[in-house]
């Protein structure tokens, strides 16, 4: 029996260990031990998805949340060593790049336990990202690289992968599987909300963390909602919190942070996708609409060529052109980009072999 231990603590990683975790379920000679390090705590960004996705209570659930990255990184790294001397797992699973990923990794790491890490290879080039910091280091300790795309495995290629002893795999992406898997659950969240609207989300601490950034953003958005269509945004609590530190005013239709499901389900009625995050670019993609991305780089390459997503910084005007140009348009996956919702079978029959 293979015992992995799987590490997870915030949103996106709860939606994409769901879909393993399933899998590994069905799955005779494996186990999994599941560890939640506490980094998204609030019932909206934690246990709504544990409930809504079928995901097992965590073994172990530490409590470590907030304080400066350093610091948060450094605590988990000390308790997840402690989890990992008492339930002796053959193998550590990480996924994505935050904190958390970068703490189970190096744990296991420093105790050779091998590490495989999910959404291996993506990569921005921007090191002022704590997520780039995190994912580079964690591929450097993992023995198993499951990436999602071509231009992840070619990232590893570049960096001398190819001459290591380990195993690169093109896999396909898990968050296709989740909104695969989930689509017929989607529904609508209570409350009414706008017809026609755009679905915007920000939270990366590139644009909240600088205040001239948010305030260009918000900016953007409270112009596209009073003169183009409205904005539905379901607020981070990272953006909640600097939104009112800066005295900022959004000016949209503000929401609490939802599950999974009827975040499915705006995807899927929602004219654009506005917005920062990495997992929402390629659900947009998914629903078949198109994406204003509000950065500078994106790890999801494939979707710019493909004239489904656009960059456009934080810069208040390219955000109101490019929404004005791709409202209401629609977009189509023709080539199967991001494996068509078997990767988690193909991270777990690599797991066990
Ligand atoms: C983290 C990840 C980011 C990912 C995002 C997904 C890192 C470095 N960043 O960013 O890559 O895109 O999760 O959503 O790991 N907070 C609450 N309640 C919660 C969760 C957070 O109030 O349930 C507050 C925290 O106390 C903190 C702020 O939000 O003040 C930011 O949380 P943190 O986990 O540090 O980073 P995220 O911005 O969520
Ligand atoms: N998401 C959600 N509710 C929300 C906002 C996002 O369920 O209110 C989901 C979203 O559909 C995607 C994941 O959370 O599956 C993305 O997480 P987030 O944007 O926080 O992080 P990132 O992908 O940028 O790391």
């Amino acid at each position: 029996m293979q015992k992995i231990l799987t590490i997870i603590g915030a949103r996106p990683q709860f939606i994409k260990a769901s879909v393993v975790s399933s899998v590994i379920m069905q799955t005779e000679g494996i186990e999994e031990i599941l560890l939640h390090t506490g980094q998204h705590f609030d019932t909206n960004m934690s246990d709504v998805f544990f409930n809504q996705l079928g995901i097992p209570k965590p073994d172990i659930q530490l409590d470590i949340h907030g304080g400066s990255h350093g610091e948060m990184t450094g605590r988990m790294l000390a308790e997840i060593e402690q989890a990992m001397l008492a339930h002796k797992p053959d193998r550590v699973l990480v996924y994505g790049d935050t904190n958390s990923t970068l703490a189970g990794a190096l744990a296991g790491a420093k105790l050779h336990i091998p590490v495989a890490h999910v959404e291996a290879g993506l990569r921005s080039f921007n090191m002022q990202m704590p997520e780039e910091i995190n994912r580079i280091l964690t591929d450097q300790v993992s023995d198993l690289l499951f990436c999602p795309t071509d231009t992840a495995v070619q990232n590893l290629n570049n960096e001398g992968f190819a001459h290591k002893p380990v195993q690169v795999l093109q896999v396909g992406d898990v968050m296709q599987d989740a909104a695969l898997l989930f689509a017929e659950k989607a529904e609508a969240p209570v409350g009414e909300l706008p017809e026609g609207f755009i679905l915007a989300t920000l939270h990366r601490a590139e644009n909240t963390d600088s205040p001239e950034r948010l305030a260009a953003i918000i900016d953007a958005l409270n112009e596209i909602n009073t003169t183009l269509a409205p904005v539905v945004l379901p607020l981070h609590p990272r953006t909640r919190k600097l939104v009112a530190l800066h005295g900022l005013e959004l000016n949209v239709h503000l929401i609490d942070p939802l599950g999974y499901l009827e975040m499915l389900w705006l995807l899927d009625n929602c004219k654009l996708v506005l917005t920062d995050s990495g997992g929402v670019q390629k659900e947009a993609f998914f629903f078949g609409k198109a994406c204003v991305t509000m950065r500078d780089q994106t790890e999801w390459v494939e979707l710019i060529r493909a004239g489904a997503n656009e960059l456009v910084g934080a810069n208040t005007i390219r955000i109101i052109d490019a929404t004005k140009r791709h409202l209401g348009r629609q977009v189509q996956d023709t080539v199967n980009l991001y494996g068509g919702g078997k990767a988690a079978e193909r991270v777990v029959f690599h797991l066990l072999r």
